[in-house]
């Protein structure tokens, strides 16, 4: 197995990773960086964002606001240390992307533009067109590009972590052309690989998001915190679960029933707002679990289109023009005529709430330091707890920027602070353990399951079990059928057997991941009996801050349910009170 000595791996190379990797670069120009991904980093999901990037720049706007409705938005499950600390440095990343190229999206004066965003109260999401995640992507894609020592391990699959003494000092990957197994001995590893929504049938995730980096942290002891928060975002387009953004709304688009009214306005989003004006109420710019949950008592009403991909609502935005769609919203208008044959400048576009974002992941501090000594993580594969119990819309890609340096400052502070010397002899040992955990899956026969079929029945029990409302019984009954998936994933058979690309190999990799994470979603879910932003209990209807003002922890058991116990939420100044999205929105 060819070894390679580095000082930091970065696992994923999305949007958290190149800004971490840029971040070490800077911090010292002789630090050895690895950044090891299974895509290339522009294939990463970060790619796929849409709507834009919140962070206060406007005079009327502040940092004081941004808070408020970040933690109110989170449903007071946020940590208000990180929440403060994220809205203070979040303009300054936004700027310093400005510096790197970023082609923000201007007003007419030259100032950078802001749109309104589903629960931000005001306009501060900054936005290039609805490609934002491509641009942002890519600005800090060529700005690595500068920095000779960041190495690039494009299409490598992560399958361990080294754990000795202790302490993480690597990782295992395999080249995927190759099939060759190479251990990353190092001081240090960040992680950023990304959500896990794809253990839904329907989401609005690319097939590369399987949580395998949240997983290799959870097996190797790093506890995964509020995992039962999963984000189902209102607008995903039915069949294909691709996003239509939230800017569709932030520019004036309005949600019908199938009698053509907008019916949120029966949901507690404040009064009817005039059509055609730029969208000052809340209405359709409230939260996403609001806005979803609103979606699920439309369709017990039977108020809902029935479409050959299941019921659906209308996103309207025929009333703005042209010129306005082509404009802002160009990417969106595409995909609705390729994928649905819609033109929305003239027909309203049938839209469902598809699974989009988890709230939960890896646990961290405010520093991006995991549960174990070495180990880091940042983006959506991390819980930093700025976002509760429901993220607010473009806060995510200004997380990866604020939180990807951060961590990477972090593990500067680690590797510098006393004698990080690699053990080499157990790091092999533990390589050697992982190859021959892939190996034996190369010499198992017999067995009879198949990747689909255990993928299939995962997915279906996720959605029917800990979908958008969830109660003790469809709880209990997603736990038992995750269990024995898992059991049964024992018997899943590696039919092919070469060593080139071998993607039989990587789904049964990523199917494993998603099982261990999905057991964590449903068994916090379970054990969490109260219902709080992203999480409704249809059991236990009411947010119970007596007993569940706390960050739910889920802990690695092997073959066992994880076990499940609680962290105090950190509250600096802003009591848990009652979420109010009647009123206006500046
Ligand atoms: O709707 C959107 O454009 C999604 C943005 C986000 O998840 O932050």
């Amino acid at each position: 197995m060819e070894t390679i000595q580095t000082d930091v791996v970065i696992i994923g190379a999305g949007g958290a990773g190149l800004r971490a990797a840029i971040a070490l670069a800077e911090a010292d120009p002789g630090l050895r960086i690895a950044l090891v991904s299974k895509v290339y980093p522009m294939r990463s999901h970060t790619c796929a964002a849409e709507g834009g990037a919140a962070g206060v720049v406007k005079p009327d706007d502040s940092l004081e606001q941004h808070f408020n409705d970040t933690v109110g938005g989170g449903d007071w499950l946020t940590d208000q240390d990180a929440v403060e600390l994220f809205i203070n440095e979040a303009p300054k990343e936004l700027v310093q992307l400005e510096h790197w190229g970023c082609p923000w999206s201007r007003e007419d004066n030259g100032s950078v533009a802001v749109r309104p965003f589903g629960g931000m109260k005001i306009k501060r999401t900054w936005f290039a067109a609805d490609k934002t995640g491509f641009h942002l992507l890519h600005t800090l894609f060529q700005t690595s590009l500068r920095f000779d020592n960041i190495q690039r391990f494009d299409e490598y699959f992560t399958t361990d972590l080294l754990v000795a003494d202790g302490r993480v000092q690597g990782c295992t990957a395999i080249e995927m052309r190759s099939g060759m197994m190479h251990q990353f001995q190092a001081k240090a590893v960040i992680i950023c690989s990304g959500g896990a929504s794809r253990m839904f049938p329907f989401t609005t995730n690319g097939s590369i998001k399987t949580g395998d980096g949240t997983a290799l942290a959870y097996r190797a002891g790093a506890p995964v915190k509020d995992m039962e928060f999963v984000q189902y975002h209102p607008t995903g387009l039915p069949g294909t679960g691709i996003l239509l953004t939230e800017g569709c709304r932030g520019e004036g688009g309005v949600l019908r029933n199938k009698d053509g009214y907008r019916y949120l306005q029966d949901y507690g989003m404040g009064p009817e707002t005039p059509i055609g004006e730029p969208v000052l109420k809340t209405m359709e710019l409230g939260p996403r679990d609001r806005l979803s949950q609103a979606f699920w008592h439309e369709q017990k009403k039977g108020k809902t289109i029935e479409t050959q991909w299941g019921d659906c609502v209308y996103l309207d935005l025929t009333h703005l023009g042209e010129a306005r769609i082509k404009e802002r919203l160009p990417f969106v208008h595409d995909l609705a005529k390729s994928y649905l044959g819609v033109d929305m400048i003239t027909d309203m576009v049938p839209i469902r709430p598809v699974v989009h974002y988890m709230m939960g992941g890896i646990h961290t501090d405010i520093n991006g330091a995991a549960g174990l000594p070495g180990l880091f993580a940042a983006g959506e594969c991390a819980c930093v707890s700025i976002n509760g119990a429901n993220r607010l819309g473009s806060n995510s890609l200004t997380e990866l920027l604020v939180f990807g340096r951060r961590a990477a400052e972090s593990a500067v502070a680690y590797i510098n602070g006393g004698d990080k010397t690699v053990d080499a002899g157990a790091a092999n040992d533990r390589a050697e353990a992982s190859r021959a955990r892939i190996t034996a899956l190369f010499q198992k026969s017999g067995g009879g399951e198949t990747t689909s079929g255990i993928r299939r029945e995962m997915t279906e029990s996720m959605e029917s079990g800990a979908g958008i409302y969830r109660d003790e019984e469809s709880l209990k009954a997603t736990c038992g059928k995750i269990a024995e998936l898992r059991r049964r994933y024992n018997d899943i058979e590696l039919h092919d057997k070469s060593n080139v690309f071998n993607t039989d190999l990587f789904q049964i990799l990523e199917l494993g991941s998603m099982l261990d994470l999905a057991e964590t979603v449903a068994a916090s879910a379970l054990a969490r009996q109260e219902s709080r932003g992203s999480h409704q209990r249809l059991d236990f209807t009411e947010r119970d801050d007596s007993r569940f003002l706390k960050h739910s922890m889920a802990h690695y058991q092997g073959e066992g349910p994880p076990r499940i116990d609680y962290l105090d939420v950190t509250i600096t100044k802003s009591p848990p009170g009652v979420r109010d999205y009647s009123g206006d929105h500046k």
